[in-house]
């Protein structure tokens, strides 16, 4: 029984793993283990001896048992042990720097201007930036064989052959959004609506994608007065100075009259300073509503009558900021974007400054 006792309390001092362990307890305490058979022993001894070697066996059964889920335990912490070892961390080390993004220019002036509009009454409208050629032209009174039509560098969905449905466009203008808020809301109207628009053209200051800002108001009394005012409040509120403007008499199928805005300005070396000197700068196009484009949208042009513009936020942007090349803006060069960028805190109220 010694022998046994020895034998088995080496083994499980050196045992090197659970697996081992489960071995171990097979062969010397499981129901054929070698503890076991000499248990069985015990019913060929006379009573005395058995007297004797019974507790003596079961002695030895429990002093196995407790020397192997001594090991078990001994083995659970040496592996925890090794897995803290070997998973240690340094938690007081500085933390990775992380760039912050930035506001791109025209989410910003957009953010300005609408801020700006907003506190003259105006809401926000939208409309999908693929138009029917319905939205984008004829309601617009620009008719199919309407000259305008081609100068807009239009870009036009693709038909299959057999298809005859007449073509989507790439709305061209924001002006689309006039007759669906027409549709949607009916007189009187207020509204501005920021968005992408699309012409095939592209140098310094024109890319194929790039940004207008629409607005419309419709009552029974608006008149060309109430046009001019807004504008310039709004040019003195979003250049931080009193601006100058020009109206001068111009063509848009939509309005009548139709006039294009100029701003007061001064180049120097090369950029272009506003609100100073004496040259003028187109910003945007505008007029009273045509009575044609009233009816399209539903609207009575015998009781109601209004103005619309659309500016671009692009040029602004340009103008606002001195960034000299357009095509810039939508590049997504990362050097570009971090000087140019805005804070993305640095929002813009009226009240804390919309001029930086
Ligand atoms: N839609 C015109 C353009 O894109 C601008 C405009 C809008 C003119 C509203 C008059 C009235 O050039």
């Amino acid at each position: 029984m010694d022998d046994l006792r020895d034998k088995y309390i080496g083994l499980i001092a050196d045992a090197a793993d659970e697996a081992a362990i489960e071995d171990l307890r097979v062969q010397a305490v499981g129901k054929k283990g070698e503890v076991a058979l000499k248990m069985r022993e015990l019913g060929k001894m006379t009573p005395e001896e058995r007297q004797i070697m019974g507790p003596k066996l079961n002695a030895l059964k429990d002093e196995i048992n407790s020397a192997l889920s001594a090991k078990k335990a001994a083995l659970a912490d040496a592996a925890l042990e090794e897995r803290l070892r070997t998973e240690w961390l340094d938690v007081t080390l500085p933390g990775r720097g992380r760039r912050q993004g930035t506001i791109h220019p025209i989410s910003q002036v957009t953010e300005e201007v609408t801020a700006i509009f907003a506190d003259m009454g105006f809401a926000v409208a939208e409309g999908p930036q693929i138009e029917t050629d319905w939205y984008n032209f004829d309601a617009l009174n620009i008719p199919g064989h309407h000259p305008a039509r081609a100068e807009m560098d239009t870009f036009y969905t693709h038909r299959a052959e057999g298809d005859n449905r007449p073509p989507h466009v790439l709305r061209t203008h924001t002006s689309p959004v006039q007759i669906r808020s027409m549709e949607k809301q009916g007189a009187p109207i207020r509204i501005i609506c920021p968005g992408r628009v699309y012409r095939a053209d592209y140098d310094q200051t024109h890319t194929p994608m790039f940004h207008q800002i629409e607005g419309l108001a419709i009552d029974k009394d608006i008149s060309m007065a109430n046009l001019k005012w807004v504008l310039e409040e709004f040019f003195t509120a979003f250049f931080g100075t009193e601006v100058k403007t020009r109206f001068r008499s111009s063509h848009f199928p939509f309005v009548e009259p139709g006039a294009e805005v100029d701003i007061q300005c001064k180049w120097e070396n090369g950029s272009v300073k506003v609100g100073e000197g004496d040259d003028w700068l187109e910003v945007l196009g505008s007029g009273m509503v045509h009575p044609h484009v009233l009816k399209a949208g539903g609207i009575d042009p015998d009781e109601y009558q209004g103005f619309a513009f659309g500016i671009g936020i692009d040029r602004l942007a340009m103008l606002k900021y001195g960034i000299p090349d357009l095509r810039a803006f939508f590049d997504s060069d990362l050097r570009w974007l971090r000087h140019y960028g805005f804070a993305s805190l640095d929002q813009p109220t009226l009240h804390g400054g919309l001029v930086r």
